[in-house]
């Protein structure tokens, strides 16, 4: 397992992963990324992966702000789901973004697994957006100091 920044030349592989994810689950409101929102968020944001010799096992995006990093994207592949990789990679992160930011992201209140990896690295819940997401489901606001 190894950890890096992503650039240019890794979008195909994060492409790819995201199909991986689609193929799986379908494209639900909870993940929802088709090709040209992801073109646009990769275009934009930060990104880092963890990796399997050269297999990229998961990736995250995230902005950042002055006070905060702001995460729009986490994925795992289908084929290495509950090995470690994520929370892994958010344990980077977390060292990454130093003390004087916080983490923010929302999750889908039907995305279980998720939230229990957020609240498994110490994601407090702040606040609920009834009717955020496109199937009127509610997003769930997470921070970490
Ligand atoms: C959510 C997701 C990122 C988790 O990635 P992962 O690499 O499987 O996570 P990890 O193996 O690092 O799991 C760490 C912890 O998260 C929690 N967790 C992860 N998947 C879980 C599941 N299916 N059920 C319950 N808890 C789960 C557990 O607490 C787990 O620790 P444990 O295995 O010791 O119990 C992955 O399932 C995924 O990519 N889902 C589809 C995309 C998505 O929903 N992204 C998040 C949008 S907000």
């Amino acid at each position: 397992m190894n950890i890096r920044s992503l650039h240019s030349s890794d979008k195909p592989a994060m492409r790819a992963l995201v199909e991986a994810v689609h193929t799986q689950q379908g494209l639900l409101a909870q993940f929802y990324w088709p090709p040209d929102l992801l073109g646009a968020e990769l275009a934009t944001a930060e990104a880092v992966g963890v990796f399997e010799g050269e297999a990229l096992a998961g990736f995250i995006l995230y902005r950042e702000l002055p006070d905060a990093w702001e995460i729009s994207l986490v994925a795992s592949h289908p084929r290495f789901r509950r090995q470690g990789y994520m929370e892994r990679l958010f344990t980077y992160v977390i060292a990454a973004k130093g003390q004087e930011r916080q983490l923010w992201l929302e999750v889908h209140e039907e995305n279980l697994s998720a939230q229990k990896l957020y609240e498994k690295l110490g994601f407090k819940e702040v606040r609920r957006r009834p009717r955020y997401y496109a199937d009127s489901g509610t997003a769930i606001l997470y921070t970490l100091e």
